[in-house]
């Protein structure tokens, strides 16, 4: 329940809500340290000050969620209905999302359509090929192959991770957190597909730790970018170059 009453409450984002949507996914991901990494940011992002990297972070958020839509995502949002007109016709206000890939339905570089579609060259023009090739192989690759040994140390050798409910991405707008809203979504897709395998990757501790009290355990850390980032994705060299931590984890069923 809202602080003014009014009850918030899941339900599949509309098309009509996908800019929106992007908008609330850069808010919350300014500084996270993979989409540093993903964007080649050479000094952090800040929601305050309007930056061509503030703009491409948002460019590429438009882009995923319109190509995960195209590739069967399942789309939620939390939202609470404006106080002014809690009536039939009213607003309603987003206050956090998930982007679940049902199973065997995944988006990938080979899904070229799909990709050029959804605006895949606006990403590219803003975080350059290179940031395509970070986030749609080395990405895949690093966290594929954390599920794979995941299931494997399950005895699930003969199984595969795609058969999971991936998720994809979830957020939830900075201004609206630890209000139970990613609790509210995260219960709605477990009853959504009851006894399922749900797998992701957390991309800071904070999250790492939210997923844990949801039932999701942490199979193990990896990192990208190493020799090239620091723990927060931005530029180094040496001993600080140790590279982005991930979090792979899945919560059985
Ligand atoms: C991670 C994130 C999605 C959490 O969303 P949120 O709406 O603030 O989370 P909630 O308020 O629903 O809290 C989640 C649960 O964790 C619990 N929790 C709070 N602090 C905790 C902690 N330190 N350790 C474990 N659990 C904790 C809360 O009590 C709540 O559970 P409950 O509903 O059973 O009481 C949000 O912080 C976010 O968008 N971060 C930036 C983007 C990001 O990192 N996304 C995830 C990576 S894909």
């Amino acid at each position: 329940m809202s602080e003014n009453g009014i009850k918030p409450y899941v339900r599949l984002v509309k098309s009509s809500e996908l800019d929106v949507l992007a908008t609330i996914q850069r808010r919350a991901f300014i500084d996270d340290p993979e989409c540093n990494y993903f964007g080649s940011v050479d000094q952090p992002l800040s929601d305050e000050v309007d930056s061509p990297g503030k703009q491409h972070l948002e460019t590429f958020f438009r882009f995923l969620t319109k190509a995960c839509l195209r590739c069967g995502a399942r789309i939620t949002v939390a939202v609470v209905p404006s106080s002014e007109s809690a009536g039939e016709d009213s607003e309603e206000k987003i206050c956090a999302s998930t982007i679940w890939m049902p199973p065997n339905k995944r988006i990938s570089l080979g899904s070229v359509w799909a990709l050029v579609r959804s605006g895949v060259f606006a990403t590219v023009k803003g975080w350059g090929l290179n940031g395509l090739i970070r986030v749609g192989v080395e990405y895949g690759e690093v966290s594929g192959r954390a599920l794979k040994e995941a299931y494997a140390t399950r005895g699930l050798k003969k199984q595969s991770p795609d058969s999971s409910w991936y998720l994809q991405l979830a957020c939830t707008d900075p201004h609206e957190q630890g209000k139970g809203y990613m609790s509210l979504l995260c219960r709605e897709a477990f009853a959504h597909a009851p006894s399922s395998i749900f797998t992701l990757e957390a991309t800071t501790s904070h999250s790492r730790d939210r997923y844990t009290h949801f039932g999701f355990e942490l199979f193990k850390e990896v990192r990208m970018g190493v020799n090239k980032v620091n723990k927060d994705g931005l530029p180094a060299k040496g001993k600080e170059a140790e590279g982005v931590p991930i979090y792979s984890m899945v919560k059985w069923e």
